[in-house]
């Protein structure tokens, strides 16, 4: 089954609650958190303070996509804010490895993100410990951008690369309804989607929903 995560950076965060809770009664289980660092990304958003508040106050698991340099310095927080995925940029250490250890070691999904600019093929040495690849479609930290239409392509490359092994591709940025639905032809199963799912349209929501089980 596909998934579409809603990423909260897009919310109205005077009504996060409320937001969550409708998206949860439609029935999507995963909610996906940027965490950013003014540093390896421009903006500052959702510490692990923070992260776990919304833990506690949503019924939906949560993915956690650490945009923040030297993540081997937060993943212990990251870790206790009971997040079942977590997803840490290649780009942003050279202690990668660590990082995704810890993540498995306490018994949670872990993932690495690859930037636009990133080879796919530096996936290969980690293909037998991840258990999702996060693939950029816009250059991370930053709202409001423009699908890398070449995305599909880099999907496409994963999932050859992927073979018969247990790992799920995750695309995050500008995804609207039809480039969803062309992520998930090319082999993405967990697609992020933060301004076109909490633009306040309903039919955006439903036909999202839809999307998760192929009905479309
Ligand atoms: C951007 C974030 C995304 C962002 C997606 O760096 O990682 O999760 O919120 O939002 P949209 O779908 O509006 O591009
Ligand atoms: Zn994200």
């Amino acid at each position: 089954m596909n998934l579409i995560l809603p990423s909260i950076f897009a919310a109205d965060l005077m009504n996060l609650k409320s937001e969550c809770d409708v998206l949860y009664e439609e029935g999507f289980q995963v909610l996906h958190v940027d965490m950013m660092d003014g540093n390896f990304v421009p903006h500052i958003a959702f510490g692990p303070e923070q992260i776990k508040n919304i833990k506690k106050q949503v019924n939906m698991k949560l993915d956690v996509h650490m945009m923040v340099s030297a993540p081997e310095q937060h993943i212990a927080s990251v870790l206790d804010t009971g997040a079942e995925m977590i997803s840490v940029h290649y780009e942003s250490t050279p202690h990668i490895r660590f990082v995704i250890d810890q993540i498995k070691q306490h018994g949670r999904k872990a993932g690495i993100v690859i930037n636009p600019g990133t080879d796919t093929f530096i996936l290969k040495p980690f293909l037998n410990i991840i258990d999702y690849v996060l693939v950029m479609s816009i250059n991370p930290g930053r709202p409001n951008q423009v699908f890398m239409e070449e995305t599909i392509d880099r999907i496409r490359e994963l999932k050859v690369m992927i073979g018969q092994r247990d790992i799920q591709i995750e695309v995050d940025g500008g995804v609207d309804e039809s480039i969803a639905s062309q992520c998930i032809e090319a082999g993405a199963s967990l697609v992020v989607i933060g301004s076109y799912l909490f633009s306040n349209n309903k039919a955006h929501v439903k036909n999202l929903k839809s999307l998760e089980h192929g009905e479309r």
